[in-house]
């Protein structure tokens, strides 16, 4: 039975890992590879996901306007495309993460953008300006929603999230949020975007 399970995970489309239990990527990665997680608890609002270790290519960005997130995505993207140490073309994977970092007190914020790495042989970017990082496992809150998620959205959705978790008692990181993003600019409809919060 050991044997023929990974077999038959292959044959239904999912990842195994040897010893453990097979990955399902969810719906929402389209088919792409995204990070593993297990779903720890579905709360009123919220998952509440147990992330393994994920590796990410990331650039820092000046804000969280369109424009600014564009600009940082063409950058991954064209390192996935092969503007890399081993001119290697990288398959394009799901999501693309947004993080913002507000400094206590100041509302100064910090804003990076990465792209999830599957593999990770890693090469180095021919960008300067992109750093390859490490995400540690850990719990990530998340809440979901749809459509095309400006800015206010995703802000709206993380202050729903912090009161939602209070609510919960759930502990979490005040000054840090990630929006991550599944899907492509223009597709327009059936869009999966989620606000992330770290546990402590
Ligand atoms: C990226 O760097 C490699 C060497 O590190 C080089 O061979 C390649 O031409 C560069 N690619 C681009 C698009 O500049």
């Amino acid at each position: 039975m050991a044997r023929t399970l990974p077999a038959l995970c292959l044959l239904f489309g999912f990842i195994c890992f040897p010893y453990t239990e097979c990955w399902e990527a969810p719906r929402f990665c389209r088919g792409y590879e995204c990070p593993v997680y297990t779903l720890v608890q579905e709360n009123q609002g919220f998952e509440e996901r147990n992330y393994d270790m994920s590796y990410w290519i990331t650039t820092d960005i000046v804000s969280t306007s369109q424009s600014d997130i564009k600009e940082g995505f063409w950058k991954l993207y064209y390192f996935n495309q092969g503007q890399n140490s081993a001119n290697k073309e990288i398959t394009m994977t799901r999501p693309v993460l947004v993080s913002v970092k507000e400094a206590d007190g100041t509302g100064e914020r910090q804003v990076s953008i990465s792209l999830y790495q599957s593999d990770t042989d890693i090469p180095e970017p021919n960008d300067t300006t992109i750093r390859k990082t490490v995400i540690p496992a850990g719990i990530v809150y998340v809440r979901s929603f749809g459509g095309m998620a400006s800015d206010e959205d995703a802000l709206e959705n993380v202050q729903q999230l912090r009161e939602d978790l209070r609510a919960a008692g759930k502990e979490f990181i005040e000054n840090t949020f990630d929006a991550a993003g599944y899907d492509a600019p223009w597709d327009l409809i059936n869009r999966h975007n989620e606000v992330w919060v770290r546990s402590p």
